[in-house]
């Protein structure tokens, strides 16, 4: 059902029909004049233009997916810590979707979630600071649910809800539902959880403990994932030295 108490009670969704993108959508309400609320949430019924990290595209049959974002105001963690909402939003999602699947789900780092060898969906966080203050951030979602076709460049590792349910899903109940996840971890964010949270993300990464080939400065290189830095660098041991990398620096081989 839509009607929970808290940030995300349902009064505040508004579903667009079509748009680029539902983080740019929301960032350019933000610089409007109108205040926002915190838990307001923007469901996009077809984005045409949707945004991954580091510059890729997110692709999603229109209607067929949940792609949205909501408004978060993190103003009680200092910036320094802007990791510890990836950690909690990640935790919310793994959680969220291994209850949905039955079945386990790792955080590929930093955030995509992944069944098995297969991307189900991904994170976008978008942090807006006033000078050293934490403003609000952006948190997209993308998840893959009731699409079952995807163009040939991924569909080898892309998973979706109904790949795995084989059964349609209703995109607001599933969004109702991840909601009071993302809710209950954001809460307990604030309630000083994070270590508990933490040590469940570090125990759901994606490869964690195994050997892997990396690509390091274009260079491949065997390593083995231990874990992240307090400020979310992946840590990768190579002859039990260890080394912490950031996004930019490493990629793994797929
Ligand atoms: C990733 O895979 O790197 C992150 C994907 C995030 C996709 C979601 S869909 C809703 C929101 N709007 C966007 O443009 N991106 C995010």
């Amino acid at each position: 059902s839509n009607t929970f108490s808290g940030l995300f009670d349902g009064r505040n969704v508004i579903t667009l029909q079509r748009v680029p993108s539902t983080n740019e959508y929301l960032k350019d309400e933000l610089s409007k004049s109108t205040p926002l609320r915190e838990g307001t949430v923007i469901m996009a019924v077809e984005q045409y233009a949707g945004r991954g990290q580091q510059g890729t595209a997110w692709q999603s049959e229109p209607g067929k997916n949940l792609t949205f974002s909501l408004l978060l105001m993190p103003s009680f963690l200092d910036p320094k810590h802007q990791f510890r909402l990836t950690v909690a939003i990640s935790v919310a999602l793994a959680q969220w979707l291994e209850s949905l699947l039955q079945t386990p789900v790792t955080i590929k780092w930093p955030n995509d979630m992944y069944v098995g060898d297969r991307k189900i969906g991904g994170i976008l966080i978008e942090n807006i600071l006033q000078g050293k203050i934490w403003k609000s951030a952006v948190v997209g979602i993308g998840i893959n649910v009731n699409q079952t076709e995807f163009s040939p460049a991924i569909g080898a590792h892309t998973a979706s809800v109904k790949q795995i349910l084989h059964t349609d899903c209703d995109l607001t109940e599933l969004m109702t539902d991840l909601c009071r996840y993302v809710e209950r971890s954001y809460q307990g964010l604030k309630n000083g959880t994070y270590d508990a949270q933490l040590a469940f993300y570090t125990q759901h990464l994606y490869r964690l403990g195994e050997l892997h080939p990396f690509l390091v400065d274009g260079v491949r290189v065997n390593g083995v994932l231990s874990g992240v830095t307090e400020t979310g660098r992946l840590q990768v041991d190579f002859n039990h030295h260890t080394v912490d990398f950031d996004i930019k620096e490493i990629a793994f081989v797929i």
